[in-house]
């Protein structure tokens, strides 16, 4: 769909792939509604689209996880601007852990964040899409972790999982009213998250780890101009590197092989990061 003139919230904007896509809607011609939980890289965001030259509506630090809070944005973006055309669902968190080390509270907060969160904007803001009888579009960030289920990450991979089927389902179920649907699996990201990353393991391990993942990771930027790209041709499924292209039709087409792989990566993960006090 065309991006230019269009209405479009970001959620976890204040950062990595959200104020990367952010940045890259504005120039594309989008005026912004922007929120995260982090006021001040909010706030920076907003301040470098409005030094550009770019319009945000309003930006609005708010926990994506609470559905009040998420409700009375939506209120507050419908009765002063009408629904909106692109809708795009970027906040999320990490945890890696084998699954002893995992407390009730760290599935909580996952699932709270990476699914209540874009449930939360699927839930306040499809709807009005809906009705407005306009053409449409609703993206959300997932992971590799969502069509690949990764080692250390049963919880983060369970919610990516589950928000690529809520994309799947909206995608045939949204058709019918122009409205279409993306679901972005990035590789590793250069962003924020590395650092937040709840890694449950050896300090020292996850340094290194983290040095690896760095070295292998693009830029956010590449991922917001796919993203785009995919906005305005209606591509459903963006993969972001030629390796998890390759996994993923490991996975489909060659099952034995996509299990002998998994298995070793597994083994190779457990050798790099021991789980904390085993070191
Ligand atoms: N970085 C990667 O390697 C990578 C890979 C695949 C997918 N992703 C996904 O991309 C998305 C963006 O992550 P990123 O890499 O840009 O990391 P990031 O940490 O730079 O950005 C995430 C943003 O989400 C916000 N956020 C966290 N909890 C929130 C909450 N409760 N309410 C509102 N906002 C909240 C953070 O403040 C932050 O600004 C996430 O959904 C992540 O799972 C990242």
């Amino acid at each position: 769909m065309e991006i230019s003139g269009s209405k479009a919230l970001v959620t976890g904007a204040a950062s990595g792939i959200g104020r990367a896509i952010s940045l890259k809607m504005s120039e594309a011609g989008a005026r912004l509604f922007l929120t995260d939980i982090n006021a001040s890289g909010l706030e920076q965001t907003r301040r470098m689209i409005t030094d550009r030259g770019g319009e945000v509506l309003v930006s609005l630090p708010l926990d994506i996880g609470d559905f009040s809070g998420v409700k009375g944005l939506a209120d507050t973006i419908h009765s002063r601007f009408g629904p909106l055309d692109i809708l795009v669902n970027v906040a999320g968190i990490a945890i890696f852990s084998q699954v002893e080390d995992m407390l009730h509270a760290d599935w909580e907060k996952i699932v709270r964040v990476n699914l209540w969160g874009p449930i939360h904007g699927i839930e306040c803001f499809v709807p009005e899409m809906i009705r407005s009888r306009r053409p449409g579009h609703v993206v959300s960030i997932a992971s590799t972790a969502g069509i690949i289920a990764l080692p250390w990450q049963a919880a983060y991979s369970g919610t990516k999982h589950a928000l690529v089927g809520i994309s799947e389902s909206l995608r045939f179920d949204l058709k019918k009213h122009g409205i279409g649907v993306t679901v972005v699996c990035p590789g590793a990201v250069n962003t924020g998250l590395v650092q937040t990353a709840q890694v449950q393991a050896d300090r020292q391990a996850v340094e290194r780890l983290r040095r690896l993942f760095l070295k292998l990771a693009m830029q956010p930027e590449k991922v917001a101009g796919l993203t785009i790209d995919a906005i305005r041709k209606n591509r459903f499924l963006v993969l972001t590197s030629a390796d998890i292209m390759v996994l993923y039709f490991l996975k489909r087409a060659l099952p034995p092989l996509y299990r002998l792989f998994m298995q070793l990566l597994t083994k190779f993960m457990d050798r790099s990061l021991r789980p904390a006090g085993t070191a």
